[in-house]
């Protein structure tokens, strides 16, 4: 047996990377371990989104630098170190040559050849193996056929990479061109999860909308078909999906969205700005107008949808009026949760060699502006949340004794008194707090 520790950076299709990675190490004999110290194995799986997210890696390489010679030094035992994920695509060699300490370095599209890897290293050389290809062949089809058991809520890709090309963003290039899995694939997949205790899945895609997989009909299907077809697998009682871009939301979604009640009602939806202007420069293809035409249209369809986007502050060119239709945008949609972000420079994007780019301060004050309206509306959205009933899925065992921790229709993290026997339940409950990012419920019982 050996000990196999993942640190997952960035977003959920990196969380179902690192799961993925875990299946595919098992045959080999390595467990999952909980911390770095004594492991065999770290990998860290890596998000290039953003600097701060990349530099990070830098950081903890060099922890793990000592925590490797100690091994060698005391125990004489070799742990090796793999950088995985998004960082190790964009920036595969510079990782070899910043941290020479590093094994091996593998990308999105090649950690199904991880074992091959593995073969190729020798600790007493020191050598580093890279595989930074985008592969002719898809990795889903080369991955175990054995899931191992991810809890009650769980992740599963269904379409990767993006050809939108947005001048901010490095996932085109980490994640290569977009492609989607097919239908029985997909589910065959959620069987699995089902049979190992999940209730929720959330499909995942960088443009999850975008899906057009090959059916059993051998037609292309879309994502509200696949999520019909989800809904009837037995045992799928929540289905979910992330991220969406605007342009790929069609009607076949949209009225998923009122006709699926396994189809929770809440949609991540980023629009990053409110200016058309920026809009535009961003390459994002669509306008202001537009984007709220397709919420409206959502809303219609299901009044009670909770909505959540994206942001990004200070993009360059970024004016104060610019940013003022941010606000106006924000305040028009009302959100019931958000992420924003000041704008960073990736470098091989478009936008990184725009000469116009915005201060430091101003984008820490826009930052602020911004996020003090979205705290404001995701309050608000949880304080109309007291009092009403709901049905909560139960995930975790909560930090105090006693406490468990759920997760409601919208996304919220629910708080309340309960055990672990109800793990994995649905249960109605009550709301009788809300707070800024929880909230707080009590079961209700049938007598
Ligand atoms: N595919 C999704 C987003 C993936 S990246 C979409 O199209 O919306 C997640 C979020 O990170 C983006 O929505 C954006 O808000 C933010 N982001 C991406 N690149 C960024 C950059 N260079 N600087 C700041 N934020 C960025
Ligand atoms: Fe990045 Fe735009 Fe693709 Fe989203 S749609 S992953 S922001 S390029
Ligand atoms: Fe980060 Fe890659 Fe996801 S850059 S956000 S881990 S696709």
């Amino acid at each position: 047996m050996k000990k196999l520790y993942i640190k997952t950076y960035g977003c959920q299709m990196n969380v179902y990377d690192s799961d993925r990675m875990t299946d595919v190490l098992a045959p080999l004999g390595y467990v999952p371990h909980h911390a770095p110290e004594d492991a065999d194995m770290v990998i860290l799986n890596t998000c290039h989104i953003r600097e701060k997210a990349s530099e990070k890696v830098f950081s903890e390489l060099g922890r793990l630098r000592q925590l490797k010679e100690r091994a060698r030094d005391q125990i004489g035992r070799d742990m090796m170190i793999t950088v995985a994920g998004c960082v190790a695509q964009a920036e595969g060699e510079e990782i070899t040559r910043r941290a020479p300490w590093v094994d091996m370095v593998v990308g999105p599209q090649s950690y199904h050849r991880l074992p091959e890897m593995i073969t190729k290293l020798d600790p007493a050389a020191r050598n580093s193996v890279i595989d930074t290809d985008f592969p002719e062949e898809v990795k889903f089809d080369y991955l175990p056929e054995e899931v191992a058991h991810r809890g009650p809520a769980a992740f599963l890709s269904v379409q990767e990479g993006c050809d939108k090309f947005c001048a901010f963003c490095v996932v085109p290039y980490t994640r290569g061109a977009e492609f989607s899995r097919s239908v029985a694939q997909v589910v065959d997949e959620a069987k699995k999860l089902v049979a190992a205790g999940t209730r929720e899945i959330t499909l995942l895609g960088q443009n999850v909308n975008a899906y057009h997989g090959e059916g059993p009909d051998g037609k292309n299907w879309g994502l509200g078909r696949l999520l019909h077809h989800l809904a009837e697998v037995d045992g799928v009682e929540r289905l979910r999906y992330t991220t969406s871009h605007p342009l790929d939301m069609d009607d076949e979604l949209i009225y998923a969205h009122r006709d699926i009640p396994a189809l929770m009602p809440y949609l991540h939806l980023p629009v990053q700005a409110g200016s058309d202007r920026i809009l535009s420069a961003m390459n994002r293809r669509h306008t202001a107008d537009e984007y709220i035409a397709i919420i409206d249209r959502l809303r219609d369809a299901v009044p009670h949808l909770a909505l959540s986007g994206d942001f990004i502050v200070g993009f360059p060119g970024e004016t104060d009026a610019d940013f003022a239709d941010t606000l106006r945008l924000v305040d028009r949609v009302s959100y019931a949760s958000a992420y924003s972000f000041k704008y960073s420079e990736r470098p091989g994007t478009p936008a990184a060699n725009a000469e116009n780019q915005v201060d430091e301060a101003v984008k820490s004050d826009r930052l602020s502006s911004l996020q003090q309206l979205l705290d404001s509306q995701q309050m608000a959205f949880n304080k109309g949340c007291e009092g009403t009933k709901m049905d909560i899925l139960v995930e975790r065992v909560g930090g105090r004794d006693g406490q468990m921790t759920g997760r409601s229709p919208f996304m919220q993290s629910v708080y309340f008194e309960g055990d672990e026997s109800q793990l994995g339940q649905i249960l109605p409950m009550e709301i009788s707090e809300a707070r800024q990012n929880s909230l707080t419920a009590r079961i209700l019982t049938s007598d």
